[in-house]
């Protein structure tokens, strides 16, 4: 066990003593360590123009749901119950609704609040505007909504037996971030609005539900009518777009101290073994930054539909099945999504403006855990694979689009989820690493994580906490790392360094002696590869080929796809690096594997650029598209179908 696992132990052991007179009689005690000093420092709001809420005004610290979940209208129903503080005297309460029907509001005793509902924006939904009785100084209000959502809910997906493994029983999972939460959830949907939150979920007694907070009843309690509800509590202070549900026939296993996964019960084995190595992950992310202060870290492997490869909902990352590739091959999303514990769910994005914060320190920390636990060789495919796939992001978007620290302004902070702030972020971080060498850099970020922990983090208070404590007056340095340059200006600086790839050298030689002299697939050591040099093998293209659509014959593509076994190949990241390819080409015979693999899964990454490659194929892509849309789409995430609907359009009938 590490020292830092032992250390979180020891304040777990303080914490719970701490809390022995207020805890509820008979209830599990956190297993949470304590806040750190920081989080009860006053938080500055800055104005997010993604949401209604006016924080310093009135603001939600409590968000406690009573909801039951209704497969047959497909809602989910009941009341949050909402702890409000607010400036003396203050008279109005906004939160930010979607496409929710709100049946009252009242207060704690049950009299009705009066409430505005403000004009419905396709982007931000509307804000709830309640009326209460004016805050006294230091009044905690409570705020009872009640509420159901609806079916076409963005948040939520609602499956029918057959869009899960089993086949048997229904499912629902939700996914918040950027701005879905007030799809299900009356709240302040903001991320520089942090929140604590419990919750007690009735479901039909034969599925279970789990949530993104400690689970108090891991059986649930007899609730009558063929029902069972779930209590849980999450006591750190979370921005909503973590709060996470999700219902159905779940099964768990536990994969070590404190980690385990969940999944399907007919999923379970290959899941269990994919991650075996979940705790040497947490303990190398614990030995680079600091203690992991959410308790347990489990997985919770997702029907196909699942929009995203990962989302990081705290103690709880939600997970497509497509990482579950049988030779664990994918898990650096499973790092990813650990590296988020720190970068997003302790410091986070203040707004959607700063999302980089969030996703490039991630990157960055995500293969510093890669390395750790699979070697340098490991992580530095996998830079040189986001390195690529940046220049290919640097060269399509439009310059504007290209700088770190986004302007969103009537936009939809989806559009902010590139390879910019994914990759451009990464790669500022390691410059600043390579230039102030990795002791100190890593002394900084640990700090970093320490100083900001449960708070929300602009791109100006990165600046100014990194020149406090790393910079510190030394104008050489500061120049040298063109700070500015990276957050503000297009394209990438001057001191930006391409990674390297031992390993990639000899790909990159197969692939030339494939791609360019034309040699025979059979001389590709295909079979020798791993997954990380497949994928780099299959995204080569000759220089000029970015424009140029063709770059291999018909005779070439097929023996390709028949040497390397391309039509039964079962790794997601592989297959869609080929089908890539094959759409590209116009090559038929590829498209029942295509069919296959756009019907079977709903990943957004993967999905919306075959559509979209499909569509630029005019007349032989686009009848194809269009067959294949309507056979997947009912099956996809209204996530997934939002982002194809604009390319191929939503399906007649
Ligand atoms: N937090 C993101 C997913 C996200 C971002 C959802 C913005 C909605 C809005 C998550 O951590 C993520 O980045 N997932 C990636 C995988 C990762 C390995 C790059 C994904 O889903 O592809
Ligand atoms: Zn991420």
């Amino acid at each position: 066990m590490s020292r830092a696992r032992l250390a979180m132990m020891a304040s777990a052991l303080a914490l719970a003593a701490a809390l022995s007179g207020c805890d509820g009689l008979g209830e599990p005690r956190s297993d949470m360590p304590p806040l750190p000093a920081s989080t009860t420092a006053p938080v500055t709001y800055v104005r997010d123009i993604h949401s209604y809420a006016r924080p310093e005004t009135a603001r939600v610290k409590h968000v406690d749901l009573d909801l039951t979940a209704d497969f047959e209208s497909q809602t989910l129903s009941g009341t949050a119950t909402l702890d409000v503080t607010g400036e003396p005297g203050a008279t109005q309460l906004i939160l930010d609704i979607r496409n929710l029907e709100i049946r009252s509001v009242a207060d704690e005793e049950g009299r009705p609040l009066a409430f505005a509902l403000g004009q419905d924006d396709p982007i931000l939904g509307r804000a709830l505007t309640i009326t209460v009785p004016a805050f006294e100084t230091d009044e905690t209000q409570k705020i009872v909504v009640t509420y159901a959502t609806r079916p076409d809910a963005a948040a939520l997906q609602w499956l029918t037996p057959a869009q899960t493994a089993g086949g048997t029983q229904p499912f629902l999972f939700s996914q918040g971030q950027a701005i879905l939460t007030r799809t299900w959830v009356p709240t302040q949907d903001s991320p520089g609005i942090r929140q604590t939150y419990s919750a007690r979920i009735t479901v039909p007694e034969a599925l279970k539900a789990v949530m993104s907070a400690e689970m108090l009843t891991p059986d649930g309690e007899e609730a009558g009518e063929g029902m069972r509800t779930y209590r849980f509590r999450m006591t750190n202070p979370v921005p909503p777009y973590l709060m996470a549900i999700a219902v159905g026939d779940l099964a768990f296993a536990e994969v070590g101290e404190d980690v385990g996964v969940w999944t399907e019960p007919s999923r379970l084995e290959a899941a269990r073994n994919e991650f075996a190595e979940l705790r040497q992950m947490v303990d190398a992310a614990e030995g680079l930054y600091g203690p992991y202060r959410w308790g347990r870290y489990d997985l919770l492997i997702l029907p196909p539909s699942f929009p995203f490869g990962g989302m990081e909902n705290p103690r709880l990352t939600f997970a497509t099945p497509t990482i579950v590739a049988g030779d664990r091959s994918l898990v650096s999303l499973v790092a990813h999504e650990l590296a988020h514990s720190w970068s997003g769910n302790l410091v986070t994005n203040a707004t959607w403006a700063d999302f980089w914060l969030n996703e490039g320190f991630t990157v960055y920390f995500e293969n510093r855990i890669m390395e750790a636990v699979y070697g340098r060789e490991r992580a530095q495919m996998l830079q040189v694979l986001g390195w690529n796939d940046l220049q290919t992001t640097l060269a399509d978007l439009p310059p504007a689009d290209t700088r770190l620290r986004l302007d969103l302004t009537g936009r939809d902070p989806d559009d902010g989820l590139t390879d910019i702030a994914y990759e451009k972020g990464a790669a500022f971080l390691r410059t600043i690493e390579r230039i102030v060498g990795r002791e100190r850099f890593d002394a900084w970020l640990t700090g970093y994580f320490e100083r900001n922990a449960f708070r929300p983090m602009t791109t100006d208070g990165f600046l100014a906490d990194i020149r406090a404590n790393l910079i510190q007056g030394d104008a050489a340095l500061e120049q040298q790392l063109m700070l500015e340059a990276w957050i503000d200006q297009p394209g990438l600086p001057s001191n930006a360094q391409a990674p390297t790839s031992p390993a990639f050298t000899a790909v990159d030689q197969a692939a030339r002696a494939f791609y360019v002299d034309r040699g025979p697939a059979s001389a590709i050591p295909w079979r020798r590869w791993s997954t990380q040099e497949r994928q780099h093998f299959l995204a080569w293209r000759p220089t000029g080929a970015a424009s140029s659509r063709d770059w291999l014959t018909a005779p070439q593509l097929a023996d390709l796809e028949t040497t390397l076994n391309l039509r039964n190949e079962g790794n997601a990241e592989v297959l869609f690096a080929w089908l890539q390819i094959a759409v590209a080409h116009r090559y038929q015979p590829a498209v029942p594997t295509l069919e296959r693999f756009l019907t079977t899964q709903g990943r957004r990454k993967f999905v919306l650029p075959l559509f979209t490659s499909l569509w630029a194929e005019g007349d032989w892509g686009r009848p194809i598209a269009t067959r294949l849309y309507a056979q997947a789409r009912p099956g996809y995430h209204p996530v997934t179908t939002g982002s194809v609907d604009e390319v191929v359009g939503v399906p007649a009938g």
